[in-house]
């Protein structure tokens, strides 16, 4: 009989989104009613319909798929070098990043390119992960095998968990001790989290002193609204030499259900053998994608190189301007309601302190069951999520302005 990887039984409960589905479901076959008006503020799933500049481009790539002469059987395994060289261009040379083309990496999303990435590093890192934090970047490690067992709080032994609390804006410092691999997400999921200039060059500096590589989460980034605050880590001087950028089109053009995102993988950024051989990453990545994958296909990778159109960026402006319309109406119903609220002003998500002590999965219950509001319970995040709940502008308007009145009755 084959073995398993072992690992996977150390996961402690389901991935959060579907346990908090399961839960919505109980609950809509013991409540048909109440089912029925029922609204989703829980998993950040996009609702409004996709760019027409993206379904433009995707139906014109299908239909030359249709012919002899512009048919296309697989790709480069990295990505086309149209798309490639377009977010290269619009999204780094041209706010002076200096990123190659050669350094982005097209993918199917940034939470499978969370994944990926273990591929190439080593079992040896020590790993840190802010606390509340994006589960897939814990358990991704849990299952390669980079974690002890889980703990009674739902952590686990052998990460580095990095609090994210009130006292530091819900952005932490660079630890005292050593790590080689740190996770950090700017604008921060789950709590809406923004880090200054200043805060991310403490993290280039930690990295550059330890030898540490940063891997940083910019799937927000669109939603960035203070023009102060970097979009990427590659703002930051040196970043270059040891962080490595993780994006997506999913949370700006609406492709959560398309699937297409990228890593940028700077050449210059180095790794160690256990031997102490300094090595550069970038050519193993590439190796990665050219054994283990296509890439994505053609059609999708025209719809996402048309969302740098100008009709393209336009689209993108007007879905962003409607998710964070809702962020706005969200935040200021909960805080009319008298609860703490963070977040929502540079990201789609707020993060809502419980009132009257209660846990977070007690909150969502309550939400539920009065409000019949689906909210994700913070402490699906992480120990220190405990307390607080997630809110979602990804909805529609209606919906948005329906969770507002609902709001009221909590006050
Ligand atoms: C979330 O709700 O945290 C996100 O939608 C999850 C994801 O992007 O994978």
């Amino acid at each position: 009989m084959a073995y398993l990887n072992e690992n996977y039984l150390k996961l402690e409960a389901g991935y959060l989104f579907p346990e908090v589905a399961r839960r919505v479901r109980e609950f809509c076959e013991a409540n048909p009613e109440a089912s029925k008006r029922l609204i989703r503020c829980g998993i950040g799933d996009v609702t409004e319909p996709l760019p027409s500049a993206a379904i433009d481009a995707m139906k014109q790539a299908i239909d030359e798929m249709g012919k002899r002469e512009t048919f296309r059987g697989y790709g480069p395994e990295q990505g086309y070098e149209f798309l490639r060289s377009t977010i290269a261009q619009h999204d780094y040379r041209d706010r002076n990043i200096e990123i190659a083309d050669d350094e982005i990496f097209v993918s199917d999303g940034s939470k499978c390119d969370c994944g990926y990435i273990l591929d190439i590093l080593g079992d040896q890192n020590k790993v840190a992960v802010p606390d509340p934090v994006y589960p897939v970047y814990v358990d991704t490690n849990v299952m390669a095998g980079h974690s002890g067992p889980v703990k009674s709080d739902g952590s686990y032994e052998g990460l580095l968990y990095l609090p994210c609390i009130v006292d530091n804006v819900f952005v932490p410092e660079p630890p005292r001790e050593h790590v080689d691999l740190v996770y950090l997400c700017f604008p921060n999921n789950p709590t809406g989290a923004v880090a200054s200039r200043e805060q991310l060059s403490r993290w280039v500096d930690y990295a550059q002193e330890h030898e540490a590589l940063l891997l940083y989460d910019a799937a927000y980034e669109a939603y960035v609204s203070q023009p102060n605050i970097p979009r990427s880590i590659f703002e930051i001087p040196g970043a270059r030499d040891c962080a490595v950028e993780l994006r997506s089109f999913s949370k700006n053009g609406g492709f959560t259900g398309v699937r297409c995102g990228f890593t940028v993988m700077p050449k210059s950024l180095l790794a160690r053998t256990e031997s102490g051989k300094r090595m550069p990453l970038h050519p193993l990545w590439h190796r990665r994608w050219s054994t283990k994958a296509n890439s994505v296909s053609y059609p999708v990778q025209r719809g996402a190189a048309a969302l740098y159109t100008p009709e393209g960026r336009q689209q993108i402006r007007v879905l962003i301007d409607h998710y964070m319309g809702n962020a706005k109406i969200l935040r200021e119903a909960v805080a009319e309601a008298g609860m703490t609220v963070f977040g929502g002003v540079n990201a789609p998500y707020i993060w809502v302190k419980t009132p009257d002590g209660l846990t977070s999965w007690q909150m969502f219950d309550r939400m539920l069951r009065d409000l019949n509001v689906v909210i994700t319970p913070g402490a699906g995040f992480g120990t220190q999520g405990e307390g607080y709940f997630r809110v979602s502008a990804f909805n529609s308007r209606e919906n948005a302005q329906e969770v507002a009145r609902r709001l009221e009755k909590m006050r």
